[in-house]
């Protein structure tokens, strides 16, 4: 045995015992006669001592000692002496006195200091991954992960799930991501797609009888990555037979309960808030809306079409909205620091960002288009009160939502509105499809097996959709129709999204053709899918949990990079391993693939 424990496992109740320990060697600091080495491993950091009353020789050799060299001490465990514990550390009272040393590996001088790791770019941390992976936090970040997952099997399998594996290698899925294609060498000139999920395997699982099926699963999706996407990522993914949208959502407020209780000892309150997509949109501007804050935004189209400010009537008489919201007490702002924020909102898609101080009176060069009654009707619409900053933005709907719900949040953080809690809520209600005003016809709004809500199945019905594109008046019905679908949302993050599906093959065909996908591309595309549905499918939904950003809020990390051991960066680069990389011409060779890049 090289260890007796983990170097994070000493106790008093361990002095006056002699131990052996293996770790990295952390810190060191020569002081006159004593050596003093952190020693670290998973389990924590503990003081070690080499004095030369103890061993001369192991004292001679910790003074070779580096930074990370891996080394196996052999002591007695002492009290620290008074005025010298360390309560920040669990080991903090005790101390290791080495009467033996072995150096069981050396280590090159670092890349950066480990003390100071965090602070390092975060691209040389990331080439040095396991050096990075190193830092407690990190370990504490993966040890979390690893609590989740095991829960979550627990809490599963106690509620009747299988874990049930579907393939890596298969068809493209309906996602909506672009794909990470495969070529296959037995088939030359065909593909196989990474999954974007297990959508269609877990329906048909359900069709096959399995009833509850659960995979913590890997999904790959080619899409514009940032701080909460990855290109691989991980899905808790449920589906369930014979179920109604709210089993499935006590279903998983039952496991969050249980993650959050027994990771952080904190009590969620369930049945979690629930808002409809429409409300969300209204009042916060987007559909994972963080609620730890106030400060919703609000219409005031009523308000503003008695004035005369033009950009807000433009906006209204070509359908768009004008809405606004209050920052609290930010009435100081300069006239250069509201250019800024002016700057902001254009950054994100604004063209300009109109403003009203509420101080003695209403300052702002608007003011003048609007009667005092409707300024002191804005104030009250917003809340705002003296020292208070009302802020405007007037366009089209989409872009309106859009940059008030991001300012929403820059400002949330800027006023420290965000409390430091957990704010879960469902969306619900979504729309069923979306209309894609560039390939004029309609998208999922989820995917195009979620099932439209029973009243509104008529809609669907209501417009022949055989000939050709479909005119404004055609899309009304349909594109009202809302889904049985839900997302989780926690912190103003999606951590989860599903529906309940569509088991009918009639609506299926519908839904196929609202979508403007030809029954032999369905066919092509997911037709294992739709001959399964012919053989007696049951009602069944499901949902899957972005694993990686519930440990992301549950660790407090602010990216999902921090959460999985070997991440990719914002250009799907791992900067550790060099993937992706070229390959050798004979393998292109047998793929009968041949890269032609422009020089
Ligand atoms: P959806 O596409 O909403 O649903 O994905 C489910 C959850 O996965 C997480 N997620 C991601 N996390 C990190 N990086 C990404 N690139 C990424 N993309 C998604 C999100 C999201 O809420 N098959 C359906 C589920 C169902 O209908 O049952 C699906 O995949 O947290
Ligand atoms: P202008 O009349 O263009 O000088 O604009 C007067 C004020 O209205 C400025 O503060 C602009 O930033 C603001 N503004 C311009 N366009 C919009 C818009 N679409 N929504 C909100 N405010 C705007």
């Amino acid at each position: 045995m090289i260890r007796d424990k983990g170097c994070g496992e000493l106790r008093e109740s361990d002095i006056g015992s002699t131990n052996s320990l293996a770790g990295w060697v952390f810190r060191r600091r020569d002081h006159g006669g004593l050596i003093f080495i952190d020693l670290r491993d998973r389990s924590g950091i503990v003081q070690v001592v080499f004095s030369p009353d103890v061993s001369e020789s192991a004292h001679a050799r910790a003074h070779n000692l580096r930074g990370e060299f891996v080394i196996a001490v052999k002591g007695e465990v002492r009290m620290r002496p008074a005025g010298t514990e360390n309560p920040a550390l669990p080991t903090g009272m005790v101390e290791l006195y080495a009467h033996e040393l072995t150096v069981l590996n050396e280590a090159s001088p670092l890349p950066f200091p480990m003390e100071e790791a965090s602070e390092a770019s975060e691209s040389l941390r990331l080439k040095y991954r396991y050096l990075d992976l190193r830092r407690p936090e990190l370990q504490h970040n993966l040890i979390v992960r690893h609590q989740v997952t095991k829960i979550t099997r627990d809490y599963l399998d106690e509620h009747k799930f299988l874990e049930i594996e579907t393939p890596m290698l298969t068809k493209s899925t309906p996602e909506g991501a672009r794909d990470y294609l495969v070529p296959s060498r037995l088939n030359p000139g065909l593909f196989y797609a990474l999954p974007q999920s297990p959508q269609l395997f877990k329906q048909i699982l359900m069709i096959a009888g399995f009833d509850r099926y659960f995979q913590i699963v890997k999904c790959f999706r080619d899409e514009d990555l940032r701080a909460d996407r990855q290109p691989e990522f991980t899905q808790v993914d449920m589906e369930m037979s014979f179920v109604e949208r709210d089993d499935v959502i006590a279903l998983v407020e039952g496991m969050l309960k249980r993650i959050f209780k027994t990771v952080l000892d904190i009590d969620i309150a369930a049945p979690f808030k629930r808002l409809s997509f429409k409300e969300s949109m209204e009042r916060f501007g987007n559909d994972k809306p963080d609620l730890r804050f106030d400060m919703e935004l609000k219409d005031m189209a009523d308000l503003v079409q008695v004035g005369s400010f033009k950009v807000f009537l433009d906006a209204l008489s070509s359908g768009g909205r004008v809405k606004a919201l209050n920052a609290k007490g930010m009435a100081g702002l300069s006239r250069k620091e509201l250019d800024m924020l002016t700057g902001e909102a254009q950054s994100f898609g604004a063209r300009g960002l109109a403003w009203i101080k509420v101080r003695d009176g209403f300052e702002s060069p608007i003011a003048k288009f609007f009667p005092g009654e409707i300024l002191r009707g804005m104030a009250e619409r917003l809340g705002a009160s003296e020292g208070d900053l009302m802020l405007f933005v007037a366009d089209k709907e989409k872009v309106v939502s859009d940059v008030l719900s991001r300012m929403r949040l820059e400002l949330g953080r800027r006023l420290n509105l965000i409390k430091d809690e957990f704010k879960f809520a469902w969306i619900t209600d979504f729309p069923l499809l979306e209309w894609d005003e560039d390939e004029k016809r309609f998208a999922a709004m989820h995917h195009p097996f979620t099932s439209p809500m029973d009243e509104d199945i008529d809609k669907l019905f209501s417009v022949d959709v055989t000939g050709g594109e479909m005119s404004a008046a055609d899309r009304q019905l349909p594109g009202s129709a809302r889904a049985k679908a839900y997302d989780i949302v926690l912190n103003g993050y999606e951590i989860g999204g599903g529906s309940i599906r569509i088991h009918r093959m009639d609506l299926q065909k519908k839904m196929f053709g609202l979508l403007g996908i030809p029954e032999e591309d369905a066919r092509v595309k997911f037709g294992f899918l739709l001959d399964a549905l012919e053989y007696g499918a049951p009602p069944h939904g499901g949902i899957a949990l972005g694993l990686d950003r519930l440990v992301m809020l549950l660790v407090g990390a602010h990216s999902i990079r921090d959460v999985i051991a070997f991440p990719k960066t914002q250009k799907a680069v791992c900067l550790m391993s060099g993937a992706p990389s070229t390959v050798d011409p004979r393998q292109l060779r047998e793929l009968h693939i041949k890269v032609n890049l422009p020089l």
